[in-house]
């Protein structure tokens, strides 16, 4: 038996039913932000199967979780697999769950075949991908990789002002930089399913930046101050908003604009605000026409916030990926040998392999989801597919686990 072949789909399956369960919503989705007490369950849960399973399990200092297979030569440098385990707010089974679920499955599949690898193999649950609560997102594969600090993030506060440091609990232990990366994800986007293809061989992630918009203004009485006198620091931000979203409209539908998060203060109906905030998320797979656009943003922001006053601070910028030709070639190569259709495919959506990517070549594996949607309760994907993306998987770590 081929080790593709070992890839047990029920079980991949009931293991993404099993982690659905925590943090679970009535919408069939889950909210399981990252360093929560339900982020604790899921690295609990996995822990107890890679434990089943005698595999080792060990965290480094900004809780990502690692779960290792030894290879015949332990001292080699491992091959890595994973994703992560935090949600969105109102997210699906399967953004992060997957890529960790199918990496884990590749190791029981090699452990049910009897194959030994060369290389150690690890599936990695990366901390704090979504970034929705903990900001910047991928935290975790960006400390890994020393492009982030560890002590600066260890300080970061969520919205509710609590420390990452003290959401942390997990124990510090050193981790092995890997030889090679492959993480598998849905594709959270329509292509895969409109050309009815089963795996996206993916060859880069674009680049992303965001940013933080502040318009500030006096607040007042609703009833009593007239328009002259105002200074409504919500209608500020929303003239800089509209003059936005018209900016970042391209002809080709390229670069994507989000404001996904908006605060109003003092929140009291009958008070005009004194203060408006919103977050902007704007990628394209250009750095230069991202750095033309940020321009445009500011020159809106300096333009129309009177009668108040506006800043916009950018957040987080990663540059555009672009990932290792040989792992594009081998993963190409192995769907290819399990006759899975395939086509190349750059990634909208920001993934850890594009920090480890700066640490060792990596490359991605995505398959269909259902209508594309992603970062929604309904996210859903095909027991099939998700199979099939582990089976790619598989063939490809232990090819690179035997180099
Ligand atoms: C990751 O979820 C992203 O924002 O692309
Ligand atoms: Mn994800
Ligand atoms: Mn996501």
């Amino acid at each position: 038996m081929n080790v593709a072949g070992a890839v047990r789909q029920d079980r991949l399956w009931q293991r993404h039913a099993d982690m659905a369960k925590l943090g679970g919503t009535p919408k069939g989705g889950v909210n399981r932000q990252a360093l929560s007490p339900e982020d604790a369950a899921a690295r609990n849960l996995l822990a107890s199967w890679a434990k089943a399973r005698g595999f080792s399990i060990f965290t480094d200092a900004i809780g990502n979780l690692f779960v290792r297979r030894e290879g015949s030569e332990p001292a080699a440098l491992p091959v890595m697999s994973g994703s992560h385990m935090d949600s969105q707010p109102t997210g699906g089974r399967f953004d992060g769950m997957y890529g960790v679920l199918a990496a884990f499955e590749a190791l029981e599949a090699l452990e049910d075949a009897g194959l030994k690898t060369r290389r150690p193999l690890i599936a990695v649950a990366w901390t704090n991908e979504e970034g929705s609560r903990f900001q910047p997102g991928a935290m975790g594969s960006a400390v890994f990789a020393g492009r982030n600090k560890l002590d600066d993030m260890l300080m970061v506060k969520d919205w509710k002002g609590v420390v990452l440091k003290e959401a942390l609990a997990e124990t510090l232990a050193a981790a092995p930089a890997p030889m090679r990366e492959v993480e598998v994800h849905i594709e959270q986007g329509p292509r895969l399913e409109n050309a009815r293809t089963t795996i996206g061989v993916v060859t880069g992630i674009q680049g992303s930046r965001r940013y933080i918009v502040e318009a500030l203004g006096e607040e007042a009485h609703a009833g009593t101050t007239p328009r002259v006198a105002r200074k409504d620091a919500f209608a500020a931000a929303t003239r800089i908003a509209a003059a936005m979203y018209e900016a970042t409209t391209d002809a080709d539908d390229t670069l994507r604009f989000t404001i996904g998060r908006v605060e109003v203060y003092p929140g009291s109906p009958n008070t005009v605000p004194g203060k408006a905030s919103f977050t902007v998320d704007m990628r394209h797979p250009s750095e230069e026409v991202l750095e033309a656009h940020e321009k445009t943003l500011l020159a809106i922001v300096a333009a129309r916030a009177a009668p108040c006053t506006a800043r916009i601070d950018r957040v987080t910028a990663v540059a555009p990926t672009d990932f290792d030709l040989h792992v594009i070639d081998l993963v190409r190569a192995k769907a290819d040998a399990l006759a899975l259709s395939n086509m190349d495919m750059p990634s909208g959506a920001g993934h850890d392999a594009m920090h480890i990517a700066t640490l060792c070549p990596a490359g991605m594996i995505f398959v269909p989801c259902e209508r594309g949607i992603s970062h929604n309760e309904i996210e859903n994907a095909t027991p099939a597919d998700l199979a099939a993306g582990a089976r790619v998987l598989v063939e490809v770590l232990v090819e690179l686990a035997n180099r």
